[in-house]
């Protein structure tokens, strides 16, 4: 598949997906979010690829948000349909899909791009990551889903501040907030997400959406998260993957569930 905004290249099980608009700081415009949409969409139809690793283009940012000179002079409809062509098309697909997207957050993640790594599943990020959602300071709020999600990631007061206040968080901050789970150096970024990918590369990819679906479950509004992961755990003893991780366990051998 060709792209414009994007980079995608997979290695072994692994899928690299970069947004590729390093001049404007890899914002999020509707091609980049159509292209994303394809890229994940295809990768999660894609038995061979078992985790993503999501990044930006260029030294200086992850994301830097939705794409303002795009929006600068959309009404409310326009805006309203912004926000939900968004969601629908990238952030809800992202969040849901069946395998892992580790976002490694090499930079600025304002706005849509901090919306983008909380709607992945595992965010670490850089020792100069910043991270905000400056959008009160434009006139306008999270559209992408960050109202939601951030207070799910850090409290409700902590998303408050962040949000009400527009102001950027240190990446060290945001592992004390519990919004990435680890920092590292610019150049170790990569390869600690590739080692997060190998350790669940060994794990069943059944159980892993299996897993996922019943997390998400919980944040899921009118659905009961316990009565999900019921029935998912269940459905895992119908599966060939089931059969080989406890036979495997029994024959005091490392499971195999992938060529
Ligand atoms: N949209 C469009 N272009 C952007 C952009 C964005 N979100 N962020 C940066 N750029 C562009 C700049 O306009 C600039 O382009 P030009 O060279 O063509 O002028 C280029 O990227 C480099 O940016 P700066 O010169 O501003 O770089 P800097 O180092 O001085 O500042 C920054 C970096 C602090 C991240 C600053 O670029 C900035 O504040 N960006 C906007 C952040 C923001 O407000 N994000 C929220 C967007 S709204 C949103 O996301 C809504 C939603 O939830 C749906």
């Amino acid at each position: 598949m060709n792209y414009t905004n994007i980079l995608t290249e997979q290695k072994g099980h692994v899928l690299y997906l970069t947004i590729n608009r390093p001049k404007q700081l890899n914002a999020l415009n509707k091609a980049t979010i159509s292209e994303l949409n394809q890229a994940l969409t295809l990768a999660d139809n894609n038995k061979s690829i078992g985790v993503i690793i999501l990044t930006g283009a260029g030294d200086k940012a992850f994301v830097a948000g939705a794409d303002i000179k795009e929006f600068a002079n959309f009404d409310i409809e326009n805006g309203k349909k912004l926000a939900a062509e968004g969601q629908t098309k990238l952030f809800n697909v992202l969040e849901n899909l069946s395998k892992p997207v580790i976002a490694a957050v090499n930079g600025f993640a304002l706005g849509g791009g901090l919306e983008l790594a909380m709607a992945s599943h595992i965010r670490i990020a850089t020792e100069n990551a910043k991270m905000g959602l400056p959008e009160v300071s434009l006139g306008v709020i999270p559209g992408y889903g960050g109202t939601q999600r951030l207070a799910q990631l850090v409290g409700r007061g902590k998303a408050m501040e962040m949000v009400t206040t527009a102001g950027m968080i240190t990446a060290e901050d945001a592992k004390q907030w519990g919004l990435v789970n680890h920092v590292t150096t610019t150049e170790n970024l990569i390869p600690l997400a590739e080692k997060i990918a190998e350790k669940i590369l060994k794990n069943s990819p059944n159980a892993i959406s299996a897993a996922m679906r019943s997390i998400n479950a919980n944040y899921t509004v009118g659905v009961n998260g316990f009565e999900v992961e019921i029935e998912e755990f269940g459905k895992c003893f119908g599966t060939s993957e089931f059969i080989e991780g406890t036979t495997a366990f029994m024959e005091k051998r490392k499971a195999n569930f992938r060529d």
